[in-house]
Formats: C-alpha cells, structure tokens, sequence
C-alpha cells in the first residue's frame, strides 16, 4: 500500500445513468487532490463513494490498508471509515438546534468514546485553530456562513481523521466569506493533511492542491500536477472549462 487512498477503475451508476465509468487515482500521505470538472460530472458521487457514502458498482477503493469497497464491510469496518475520513459539505450540515460546542462534542462522545470533559476540550482546541474560539456557545444560525463553514471544518477535525474531503465547501458562501474558509484549508494544508478538495476555486487548486484531476463524461480527462495542468491544459475540454471559470469569476 503506496498512498492514503487509492481508487481503481471504480465505477458507479444510478439506474441508467452511469456517473463514474473506471475512474483511477491516489491521494499521497500529505498530499492535496484537487477534483475540478462541470456540475453532474460526477464530483460530489466519487466523494462520497471514497468515504462509502454511496456503494460503488465495481473497482476498488482503499484506504491505507482496508478496502472499502468490499461488499461484506462489518459495520465495525464501516464506522472506523467515517470516523477516519472526515467529510465537509457545501451546506455545511451542522445541527441547528446544537450549539457550536455541542455539533463538535457529538461525534467523538459517540463514535470514539470520548469523556465529555475530553471531547470539551479537543472541540475547543480545534475551534481556536479556525479562528472561532469566543463562538463556542453559539448556534448555527448566528453565524455566517464563513463561520459555519469553519465549524463545520472544526468539527471534522475532531475526529481526527486522516483525511478530509472537502465537497465544493464555499459554493454556497457569498463572496467575501469565501476567503476566511479557504485559508483554513490552506492552513490545514501547510500542516500536511491529506485533503481532496472538489472546487470551483481554481486559483486556491492552484496555489495549494499538489494534484489536480479533471472529470469528464464520467472518466479522469486530464489529470496531473496542479499549476501545470491548470496554467497550460493539454485537452481542448479543460481549456474550454478553465476559460468558463475564469469568465465567471469575472462576470
Ligand atoms: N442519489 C442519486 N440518485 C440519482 N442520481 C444521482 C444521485 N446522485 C447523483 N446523481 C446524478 O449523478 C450525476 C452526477 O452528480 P454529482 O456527483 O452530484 O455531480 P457533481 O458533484 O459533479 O455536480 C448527476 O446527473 C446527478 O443528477
Ligand atoms: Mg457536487
């Protein structure tokens, strides 16, 4: 076993659509996968296919040593999954009627097993890593949507996973919160987590993804190191999607 995650010609349909058609790829120990491609392409599904959110018809997944892909996955097996892949979300699916110290004590209580008093203070150590230490006692509905994003992102980091996933994580933030949640990231990053991060952000793919992947009709269309395949696309489709970003970033 090489790398954190490995996905082999995984494929995956929902009735007749077939979204994933034999897609192939790794996420090194430390490294940050940046998976870019136009919306239905199928970003979100292999996300969630890679923390066994969604079964995948055929190919392999692995993470480290386990294949989660295996059809007869024990239940043990599953939970020790979710609770080393952590998942952010667009909509960042806090509880609402949880306080922000409570969405992050959740988890650990009832997946690891932690003391209330241990999961206090682990949620408070992460809530200062993002910038959000005074806003313990909140609910989620006090806070922006940067705020709640980076609770969200605290909260995965209270499981401690060994990866995270991160599902378009500022699509639904207005512009000037975007900058708040990605250098988070950026941070989480520069510490060495093992991060895929699906965005429309090319210029963050850029700067801080050591890969990218490039999705297309429902295969792996280019895919390499990030600035270069970002600043000098090989395929007609990607220079075509990049200009499309750009515009729209523009526009
Ligand atoms: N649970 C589901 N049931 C049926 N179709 C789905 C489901 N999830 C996703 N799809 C379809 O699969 C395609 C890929 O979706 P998705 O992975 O969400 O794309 P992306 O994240 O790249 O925008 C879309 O056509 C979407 O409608
Ligand atoms: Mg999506």
């Amino acid at each position: 076993m090489k790398h954190a995650i490995e996905f082999n010609q995984v494929e995956k349909s929902f009735g007749s659509l077939h979204v994933l058609k034999g897609i192939s790829g790794y996420v090194a120990a430390g490294e940050v996968l940046s998976i870019i491609g136009s919306s239905g392409c199928g970003k979100s599904t292999l996300l969630r296919c890679l923390n066994r959110l969604e079964v995948i018809d055929r190919g392999q997944i692995m993470i480290d040593n386990l294949e989660i892909s295996r059809a007869n996955l024990s239940s043990r097996e599953l939970k020790q999954v979710r609770a080393r892949i952590g998942m952010v979300f667009q909509q960042f699916n806090l509880f609402p009627h949880l306080s922000v110290l409570d969405n992050l004590t959740l988890a650990p209580q009832q997946v690891l097993k932690l003391s209330r008093q241990e999961s206090t203070e682990r949620a408070r150590y992460y809530l200062q890593e993002v910038g959000l230490a005074d806003k313990a006692q909140m609910y989620p509905e006090q806070l922006s949507g940067g705020q709640r994003q980076r609770v969200a992102i605290a909260r995965s980091l209270c499981m401690e996973p060994q990866a995270m996933l991160f599902d378009e994580p500022t699509s639904a933030l207005d512009p000037e919160l975007v900058g708040e949640v990605l250098s988070v990231m950026h941070r989480l990053a520069e510490r060495g987590m093992t991060m895929v991060v699906v965005t429309h952000e090319i210029q963050f793919a850029r700067e801080v993804a050591s890969r990218v992947m490039f999705l297309d009709k429902g295969i792996v269309a280019e895919e390499g190191n990030a600035r270069e395949v970002l600043t000098n696309p090989q395929s007609e489709r990607l220079h075509t999607f990049l200009s499309r970003m750009r515009q729209a970033q523009m526009a």
